[in-house]
């Protein structure tokens, strides 16, 4: 058995066995805005939902492994304090891709991936029209994990409200996951796409 001791570990090989292991992982789109009201859209999954009462989600804007900068993102939600996350599905791939380029501050992500901003009810940040499922967040807290390149930064958000498109829904109103296509990511360039194929259920006794 390998086993790998973390604090010898370089950060980037650790980078690669930890993307691996820890898959697959939601991707959350996250479009943000600056006071100066530029908007930024990125995709993270280092995300997930960890309270429904009241509603959290975390999403966490890492510090850059090259240079030790922070992600525009970040930056924003610390000067505007809201959010919107958008689920991501498989005809979205590319423009995710796009969208998690590393651009000049102040280009909007939206223009350079193709993706469409439509405003929201509640936040300044727009949705982005393609994703089926889209939650409206204001901040609740930020926990720095660290100084160092790769340090995380815990983005705590309260969901206000969510945008769920008919066609996500089934006939009872509820959300299909036959019917989302969503994708989740994994390690290096990996990807999975949940189809009714790759779906099974087990009834809780
Ligand atoms: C599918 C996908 C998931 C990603 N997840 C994360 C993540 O959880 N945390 C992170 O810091 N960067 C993540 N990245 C890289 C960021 O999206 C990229 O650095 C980002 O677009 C930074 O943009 P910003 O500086 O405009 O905020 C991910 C990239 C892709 C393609």
């Amino acid at each position: 058995m390998l086993t790998i001791d973390t604090a010898t570990t370089s950060v980037n090989t650790l980078q690669d066995y930890l993307h691996d292991a820890i898959a697959p992982r939601p991707i959350g789109l996250v479009s943000t805005i600056n006071k100066e009201g530029h908007v930024n859209l990125s995709p993270f999954s280092y995300f997930n939902l960890f309270s429904i009462n009241p509603p959290i989600c975390i999403f966490s804007p890492t510090r850059k492994i090259p240079d030790n900068t922070t992600k525009h993102t970040l930056e924003n939600i610390k000067e505007v304090g809201e959010c919107v996350i958008n689920v991501v599905t498989y005809n979205m791939v590319e423009q995710i891709s796009k969208a998690s380029y590393s651009y000049p501050k102040n280009v909007n992500e939206f223009t350079e991936s193709g993706l469409t901003p439509v405003p929201s009810e509640l936040v300044r940040p727009p949705r982005v029209l393609e994703s089926p499922i889209q939650f409206e967040c204001t901040l609740q807290q930020i926990i720095e994990l660290g100084t160092d390149a790769g340090a995380g930064n815990l983005v705590i958000v309260h969901i206000r409200k969510i945008h769920i498109k008919e066609s996500a829904l089934d006939s009872s109103g509820k959300i299909d996951p036959t019917q989302l296509d969503l994708i989740a990511r994994l390690g290096g360039d990996w990807y999975t796409r949940v189809t009714p194929k790759s779906l099974f259920s087990l009834k809780r006794g």
